[in-house]
């Protein structure tokens, strides 16, 4: 008998525990190439209420095991998300959650707003690796009261699932996972890209025009399993594992670490496959252990 994947997250009911991470699949639209039926969700680009055009080019910059990205949360607007995508969304047999993003905590629930009931949109994964444009710069995500009010911002407006995704530029994550899950969080996701540079010594700048971007892949996996296990031990909502997963022992890792599910990013770039070959390969680990569905995996999550 095949093993049992469903995963319920946060308020959703997932077909399988692979999800595709925000920005690395776009909005979907190239969905139909692709093989669906492992593809537990779908997390959209970031939006913000408005267009944005995101950074000058270069955007991205290979690194040892990984990338750095700075594509500046570039987006369409609200508007378009609701007119050109949702619909398509709408059709699909997995739910499609969109990573909302703000300058400030009214403007994500105004966005929330403007896309609650919305046909679909099966919920939303809250980015608050963004700056806080009314007090100063700071990142939400580095401040417990800032990623607690931009939460409760959204939670007021919308019934829908809320996933808030952390970042792991903080010096204890479980204080911020603690701190949006009071605030209504539903899970949380684990993690967003590290913040990094690199140097082309032929130019003697950085290779990308913001100087800095996220980084993301391979490289930052432990890191990231690291993270996703504190954040897992802080709470009781469920955590949803991201960063450098590329095989299905590396998905493991996550979910033994004590997440429910993972997301897989810059993979998706490498193998466009690597989402159906890491659900097929959580399956074949299940059943070569005897183990009759994912509940059944043994966790880590000691609880000192
Ligand atoms: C090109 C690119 C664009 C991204 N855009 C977003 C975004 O819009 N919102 C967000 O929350 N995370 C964004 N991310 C972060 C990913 O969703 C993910 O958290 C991160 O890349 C780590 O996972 P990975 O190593 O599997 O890629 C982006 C990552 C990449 C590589």
């Amino acid at each position: 008998m095949t093993p049992g994947v469903s995963v319920d997250i946060g308020g959703l009911r997932l077909g399988g525990p692979v999800l595709a991470a925000s920005g690395t699949f776009g909005y979907g639209t190239e969905v139909p190439l692709l093989e669906r039926r492992a593809l537990g969700a779908l997390v959209s680009k970031g939006i913000f209420l408005r267009p944005r055009e995101g950074s000058a080019p270069p955007r991205i910059a290979e690194t040892p095991s990984g990338m750095l990205n700075a594509i500046g949360l570039q987006g369409p607007g609200v508007e378009a998300v609701v007119r050109d995508y949702a619909p398509m969304w709408a059709e699909w047999d997995f739910p499609v959650l969109v990573n909302i993003n703000g300058e400030s905590a009214s403007e994500y629930g105004e966005l929330a707003a403007r896309l609650d009931g919305v046909p679909g949109i099966a919920g939303f994964e809250i980015n608050i690796s963004c700056p806080n444009v009314e007090q100063g710069g700071l990142y939400f995500g580095n401040d417990p009261r800032a990623a607690a009010a931009v939460t409760e911002s959204v939670r007021k407006r919308t019934k829908l699932p809320l996933w808030v995704k952390l970042t792991p530029m903080v010096s204890d994550i479980g204080v911020i996972a603690r701190a949006v899950e009071s605030a209504g969080a539903d899970a949380l996701c684990a993690i967003n890209t590290f913040v990094g540079m690199s140097i082309d010594l032929n130019a003697y700048r950085p290779r990308l025009s913001f100087r800095t971007g996220g980084l993301s892949g391979p490289a930052i996996r432990p890191l990231a399993v690291h993270l996703a296990h504190q954040a897992a031990r802080a709470v009781d909502i469920p955590v949803i594992g991201v960063g450098g997963i590329i095989r299905a022992e590396d998905a493991l890792e996550f979910l033994v670490a004590g997440c429910s599910a993972v997301q897989v990013g810059t993979a998706t770039f490498v193998n466009p496959k690597a989402i159906a070959e890491i659900h097929d390969g959580i399956l074949g680990f299940l059943e070569a252990r005897g183990l009759s569905s994912l509940a059944e995996l043994p966790r880590y999550l000691p609880r000192d």
